[in-house]
């Protein structure tokens, strides 16, 4: 069955997050929030991809802990396993056998384009060759679920791209075999920026523990850390993402948590001061839930696993038969 037969069904969802740093706010507004709010509306599988994590210096007893914890994060930002299927990358092995196939699709050209490539391996001596062809695993992950929509945050976009183009180059040369993916960003917060440096993206709480809010952060920490926000001198409220892009930040965060447009939230606030005290609160207000889900779901870690086998035998139903397409498509025999 090719890949055309599969639209008559309902909208798939993928997507992923990789259980590296402590999960952050830029994971919850990039991508979380969107997950819970699809998962009434789709079919959606939610992915903790542990073999891209491999693709940096992970110590194996942390790898578990963490995984174990992305499982948890997501159940407690709103994720529900009656609505989704979820799983862990590795459970399903027609990931590793795809990502083979996506890599001899890919060019080694394209592959180098990569941002993020260049980012993570600029400054180091020795670059492992999986973050290089990383992209293509994450074309695998997507494309072995025929997903239509992934819901992910603006630095991933890239790699959308990539994988969109891996699917028609396969689908031309090979026939129709994959659903050619979109991309979900989201309306305000696609990219949330370091709180300290709000020229770079929030990221790990390794790497800026001031500029970072992560998921469990306290009230208190998520004041202090609002209050001590960097913005700039001039003290014009104004929404200015090149001139002043530590106020932007905020005021997307802002228009993120409340649901109100951007130019709603400049008109609300004439000074820095309130306008981060208020977010600090609204922050707190979307945030407290997660904590207090999370503290519920990992006191049962074998009902997490539980589930996570069961997403797994869900996930690989699907991607066995998707690999298996691909795999007559190039013409690997089967065996008799
Ligand atoms: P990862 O684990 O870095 O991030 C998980 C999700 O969080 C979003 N995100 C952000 N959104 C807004 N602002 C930020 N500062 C921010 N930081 C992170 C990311 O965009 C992402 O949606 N390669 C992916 C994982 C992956 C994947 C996939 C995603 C592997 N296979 C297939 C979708 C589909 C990654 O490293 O995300």
């Amino acid at each position: 069955m090719g890949a055309a037969a599969y639209h008559a069904r309902m909208t798939r969802v993928f997507s992923g997050v990789k259980p590296t740093g402590e999960l952050h706010l830029g994971n919850y507004l990039g991508a979380f929030r969107q997950w819970s709010a699809d998962q009434r509306e789709f079919d959606c599988l939610f992915c903790v991809v542990d073999l891209h994590a491999l693709t940096v210096e992970i110590d194996p007893a942390e790898l578990r802990r963490k995984t174990f914890q992305t499982a948890v994060g997501f159940l407690a930002a709103g994720i529900e396993p009656d609505l989704s299927t979820l799983f862990v990358q590795s459970h399903v092995h027609e990931h590793a056998e795809l990502s083979w196939i996506m890599e001899c699709t890919v060019s080694y050209g394209e592959l180098t384009r990569m941002t993020q490539f260049k980012d993570k391996s600029g400054s180091k001596t020795s670059v492992r060759a999986g973050l290089f062809t990383y992209p293509a695993l994450m074309a695998a992950d997507i494309l072995l679920y025929d997903a239509d929509r992934v819901p992910v945050g603006e630095d991933q976009r890239q790699h959308l791209e990539i994988a969109r183009d891996i699917a028609i180059r396969f689908n031309n040369r090979y026939g129709e075999t994959f659903v050619v993916p979109e991309v979900a960003l989201p309306r305000f917060a696609a990219r949330v920026m370091d709180l300290q440096h709000p020229e770079n993206k929030m990221s790990k709480s390794e790497d800026s523990p001031q500029g970072t809010i992560d998921l469990l952060d306290s009230p208190d920490e998520i004041r202090h850390k609002i209050r001590r926000a960097v913005t700039d001198a001039d003290g014009e409220m104004r929404f200015d993402p090149e001139g002043k892009p530590g106020l932007a930040n905020l005021l997307q965060m802002m228009a993120a948590v409340t649901g109100r447009s951007v130019d709603d939230v400049v008109d609300g606030y004439e000074q820095y001061g309130p306008l981060k005290d208020d977010l600090a609160d609204a922050l707190d207000e979307v945030l407290r839930p997660v904590r207090e889900r999370w503290e519920l779901f990992s006191s049962d870690p074998g009902e997490i696993a539980s589930m996570l086998d069961q997403g797994a035998e869900k996930a690989a139903g699907i991607a066995s038969k998707t690999l298996a397409r691909a795999k007559d498509a190039v013409g690997l025999l089967p065996r008799g």
